[in-house]
């Protein structure tokens, strides 16, 4: 999609969105302002992963915390983070690796950790049946089953998943393996293998999070009017010349982002949601709604140390920010080249499903009156709300499905939706009847959905039996219920 149409779309979804009348800060206060954007550099997230001495069997730890932390020279903002006081360490494993986990939950509410993309059993998946109580431990163990990967982990307990990730709760899961090893890519983690969190956030006058949940902010999702990259405000980073990968994720509430660099300069996907692409698809820009990654290389080669480039983002809701800057040092890349293959990535075959599935995101059940103006309204799919006691599709082990996913807007209220599946990774088989673009015809478990789209999907359900989640990846609309629940069984 173009950037004028993506404009176009949040213009007419969103003619309202209200900043400064809650008492919201505005970047363009003097209060908010920057004094120097692009002055901080750009947070590394410290990596989580086993010492590499095998006699050490000590589980990799997560302590969720509550923290204070520094978005504005002028004050602070209470957080909440894993070890730290804002987002999480990068966990980095490999496949076939045994990972335990131990999970000290410290604050006062409830939380579950789960494992965004991770294939594992249903009881380590961390979804809203695996409540971590405050003060208690969890300690997940599992074997790594699935190629290499940018995953990322979040919690997930019923109803405080926007809340909680809002606050800072959210981390990377990378995912190594002997094909990754091998390729020519750039795996200098923070260096020129760089994660991009990013997050869109609003601020109270005080600087504290204003993650309220007006009627509004539940049909739109709490949408930001400040831009973090990896928990910060405008930060630079130095690149060393040559080629950088990011490995980028959309860590907003509900937020759908479009990215791209200064002077539309070109880069390359290389991998999707749940693994590489084959081979590296040429684009000058990037669209990924909350939950969904993409790995990208970026070239700067033909640049001189010195060179500043910045990396952009249009906000669907009509925002458009200068995320961070890229600054080319005197350092020379170890990549010179964009590899040209990545890995061989089969597709299912639609002749290969043992059955197909309807599921429709509403936000208005068919012959419903619509939205209330006092409330009550309609975000479901197949007109039902999530009920943690009722199991909504159950399925074989060893299943294929294809799910036939369609986002049935009501007229008067056009909402994008994106559809997430646990457990799996999913091949888009097509979308609005076509064939879907490369960047998303590789391993996925998050789809977009724009408003009256029809997607479907296909998945294999392997190895594990048991429950997990389906939702949509707008965390507003998944805690307001637009959730089912799947059981893999025996
Ligand atoms: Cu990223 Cu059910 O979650
Ligand atoms: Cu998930
Ligand atoms: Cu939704």
């Amino acid at each position: 999609m173009h950037r004028r149409d993506f404009i176009a779309r949040s213009a007419v979804a969103l003619g309202m969105a209200a900043f400064g009348k809650y008492g919201f800060i505005s970047p363009r206060t003097a209060a908010a302002a920057q004094e120097n954007p692009f002055s901080n550099q750009l947070y590394i997230p410290p990596l989580l992963e086993k010492s590499g001495v095998s006699t050490d069997i000590s589980p990799l730890s997560l302590v969720v915390q509550k923290g204070q932390h520094e978005f504005f020279s002028n004050g602070l903002t209470d957080t909440l983070g894993y070890n730290g006081s804002i987002l999480g360490p990068t966990i980095r494993v490999r496949n076939k690796e045994n990972v335990r986990l131990q999970v000290q939950n410290s604050i006062d509410q409830i939380t579950t950790v789960h494992w965004h993309g991770l294939h594992v059993p249903a009881q380590w998946d961390g979804g809203p049946h695996q409540v971590i109580e405050p003060g208690e431990v969890w300690k997940p163990d599992f074997t790594i089953n699935q190629q290499a990967a940018t995953l990322w982990y979040h919690p997930h307990a019923m109803g405080l998943t926007g809340e909680h990730v809002y606050r800072g709760l959210a981390g990377l899961f990378i995912i190594e393996d002997e094909i990754s090893d091998t390729l020519a890519l750039p795996r200098n983690y923070g260096v020129d293998d760089i994660p991009l969190i990013i997050q869109d956030r609003r601020f109270f006058e005080d600087r504290s999070f204003a993650y309220v949940r007006s009627m509004h902010d539940i049909m739109h999702g709490v949408l930001g009017n400040f831009l973090l990259v990896n928990g910060g405000l405008k930060p630079y980073a130095e690149l060393p010349r040559g080629i950088a990968r990011f490995r980028l994720l959309n860590g907003s509430n509900s937020s759908i982002y479009r990215f791209y660099f200064s002077d539309d300069q070109p880069f390359h996907v290389i991998a999707s949601d749940g693994g590489f692409l084959s081979t590296p698809v040429g684009v000058q820009e990037l669209i990924l709604s909350a939950g969904e990654r993409a790995e990208i290389l970026f070239d700067s080669g033909a640049l001189s140390p010195g060179d500043r480039l910045r990396l952009l983002v249009d906000q669907y809701s009509g925002n458009t920010y200068e995320a961070m800057e890229l600054r080319i040092s005197d350092k020379r890349a170890e990549q010179q080249e964009v590899v040209s293959r990545l890995r061989e990535q089969s597709r299912l075959d639609e002749s290969s499903a043992d059955r197909t599935r309807n599921f429709a995101m509403e936000t208005m059940s068919p012959g419903g009156r619509g939205m209330g103006m006092m409330g009550g309204n309609r975000l479901a799919i197949n007109g039902k709300k999530m009920d943690m006691t009722r199991i909504d599709v159950t399925m074989p082990l060893g299943s294929t499905e294809i799910w036939e996913v369609e986002n049935r807007s009501a007229t008067m209220m056009q909402l994008p939706h994106s559809m997430h599946l646990h457990d799996v990774q999913f091949n888009i088989l097509d979308r609005n009847g076509q064939f879907p673009d490369p960047i998303e015809a590789g391993r996925k478990d998050t789809v977009l959905l724009w408003p009256n789209d029809k997607v479907r999907l296909i998945a294999q359900f392997l190895d594990y039996t048991g429950i997990y989640m389906f939702h949509c990846h707008m965390l507003e609309h998944e805690d307001d219920g637009m959730m089912g629940q799947f059981e893999v069984v025996g």
